[in-house]
């Protein structure tokens, strides 16, 4: 659909719905808006709606954000007949029904992660999009980042030879106050597992970086089991961790440790990223967001130890139309770079990762929960065929 100011050789637009409109509605939004500023896309991605339960939050947010117009109801916007693509910005628990609501309205769909808050509503989304056949992507916007990418190239260039130990850690300490009141993301049907929300992009990291992950063995504990609900003021059951550590087997015969915590005292969203190969290291540290460290023992041996890369110069993955090396590629850009990859063929072209590559990582987050339950080995896939659908 062509405006009518729009130069004759302009790319069609695409009507862009976002359903939420708190942290990652705003992020997306941003997404949106900057790609076409740092490449030239087949189309021009339109903000056409946004919707929230709160009628007038998400009519503020649709002026900040600079999206046409508000609804009440996801609904609606699902079916506003200029919205192509349905963003999917809202608690892990409701994304499967929105997620096929999307699909059988034959709209393309982008999902953030987790993909859903248990295996079973994730396997519902993945068939819904492929019965449908339509275009569909999970918001594993780390994959953008230009250091971590660059990580996953240099990995498939052989240059740490072949990986044996991969390591993520993820440290936040947004549960550590055990007078934060109770909201959605103590409830696991609706918040998903703490391995599942932090875990997510450590696991989609480790399968794009190392391989499958076959087997893992886990424990996980909860220090606050009940938190005030602001609204009836009672106290409310915690059913979400607070804390994960896991032991995970790759395909390859690589060996894993995922660690996952939200009550590390001053750490506000640490994550590393580390594999250990036969040739090699490689180590990303989101704090300092532009860097990777890496050693080769094929140095000279007067050159031994971690080297500090630069990872924004311009033959570097995901740093098309962005500064100069040396100004900063940051964490709103995974969100322009997410759209931009998206959208640059748009409506053709594979979207990746899609909603298919979300469901190998629910099913390890899921195997992974069931293991700290039994406290023992579980191998994915068995986990996976007993899992109810
Ligand atoms: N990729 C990332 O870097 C990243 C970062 C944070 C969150 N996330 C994911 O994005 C999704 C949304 O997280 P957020 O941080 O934007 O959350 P948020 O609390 O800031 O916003 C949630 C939005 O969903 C709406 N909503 C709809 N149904 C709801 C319900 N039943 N309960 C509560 N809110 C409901 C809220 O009104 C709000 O608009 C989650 O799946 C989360 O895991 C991803």
């Amino acid at each position: 659909m062509a405006s009518a100011s729009a130069p004759r050789d302009a790319p069609p637009v695409v009507g862009i719905g976002i359903v939420g409109y708190g942290m990652m509605g705003k992020a997306h939004c941003y997404g949106y808006t900057l790609a076409p500023h740092v490449r030239p896309l087949a189309c021009r991605p339109r903000l056409c709606v946004i919707s929230g339960r709160n009628r007038a939050a998400v009519a503020q947010a649709a002026r900040s954000y600079g999206v046409k117009r508000a609804v009440g109801d996801w609904r609606a916007l699902v079916e506003a007949p200029e919205v192509e693509i349905v963003d999917i910005c809202t608690p892990p628990g409701t994304h499967a029904e929105i997620v096929a609501a999307a699909a059988v309205a034959g709209k393309a769909v982008i999902c953030e992660k987790p993909l859903a808050a248990d295996y079973a509503d994730a396997r519902r989304a993945v068939d819904a999009v492929n019965a449908a056949g339509v275009p569909n992507a999970i918001g594993f916007n780390y994959r953008r980042l230009p250091a971590v990418s660059l990580m996953k190239q240099m990995i498939d260039e052989g240059r740490i030879g072949e990986p044996r130990l991969w390591r993520g850690t993820w440290l936040s300490d947004e549960f550590l106050d055990p007078e934060i009141p109770f909201d959605w993301r103590f409830r696991r049907t609706l918040g998903a597992s703490t391995i599942a929300d932090l875990g997510a992009h450590l696991i989609d990291l480790a399968g794009w970086m190392v391989g499958e992950v076959v087997a893992v063995a886990a424990q996980s504990k909860t220090y606050v089991s009940a938190r005030r609900d602001p609204k009836s003021g009672a106290s409310a059951e915690v059913d979400v961790e607070d804390a994960s550590a896991a032991l995970l087997r790759f395909r390859s015969g690589a060996v894993g440790v995922l660690e996952t915590a939200k009550i590390a005292p001053c750490r506000p969203c640490d994550f590393v990223v580390e594999v250990n190969g036969t040739d090699g290291t490689l180590r990303f540290d989101y704090a300092r967001l532009n860097e990777l460290w890496y050693g080769d023992v094929r140095d000279s041996s007067h050159l031994y130890g971690m080297r500090r890369l630069r990872a924004e110069h311009a033959s570097h993955p995901e740093t098309a139309g962005w500064w100069p090396i040396g100004q900063g590629i940051g964490y709103g850009a995974s969100f322009v770079n997410q759209a931009a990859d998206l959208l640059q063929g748009w409506p053709h072209g594979k979207w990746t990762p899609d909603l298919a590559a979300g469901l190998e990582v629910q099913a390890v987050c899921t195997a992974i929960e069931q293991a700290a339950r039994e406290e023992r080995w579980l191998e994915v896939a068995d986990v996976i065929a007993n899992a109810t659908v």
